[in-house]
């Protein structure tokens, strides 16, 4: 089953969005297996984000990342890459459609409160980036038989 790495950003922890940035998930029928609050080291917020490494914003975003704590979670289910993608909206939330995370609650690419993998690979990255595979959970599957 697929899995995706999600986080709610220091800003979301801040603003108390955490139950609903959960129940959005939660309401559509992805599966938690994996979820702790943290703070983030700077050596993992420069690993996470190396993509960027050259970006004229990558400092001021491993300082965001680092500035509070964070919500590191594991959701699954059938298509949650691409499905989370778009409940979270677009990076800059003044262009994401209202309904989505970032285009209800943000206003700045800078602090747009939640982070998705972007495709499997790097949700596979980021997943034992983030999570130890005991941290992660093992759900019985007669449990997951509602959605379907
Ligand atoms: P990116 O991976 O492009 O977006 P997304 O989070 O939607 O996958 O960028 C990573 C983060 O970098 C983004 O969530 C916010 C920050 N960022 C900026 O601060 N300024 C920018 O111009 C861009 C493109 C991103």
């Amino acid at each position: 089953m697929e899995r995706t790495f999600l986080a709610i950003k220091p800003d979301g922890v801040q603003r108390k969005l955490i139950g609903e940035i959960i129940r959005r998930f939660e309401t559509k029928g992805f599966t938690l297996v994996g979820l702790k609050l943290m703070n983030v080291s700077r050596e993992l917020a420069e690993t996470h984000y190396g993509v960027h490494r050259e970006r004229p914003f990558f400092a001021g975003l491993v300082d965001f990342i680092t500035s509070g704590p964070v919500v590191a979670m594991v959701w699954e289910g059938e298509g949650v890459i691409a499905s989370a993608r778009k409940i979270i909206g677009a990076t800059n939330p003044l262009n994401a459609e209202p309904g989505t995370i970032r285009g209800d609650f943000g206003v700045n690419v800078g602090r747009n409160l939640i982070h998705g993998s972007d495709a499997p690979e790097t949700a596979q990255q980021e997943i034992s980036l983030w999570f130890k595979e005991e941290e992660l959970a093992n759900w019985q599957p007669s449990l997951l038989s509602w959605i379907h």
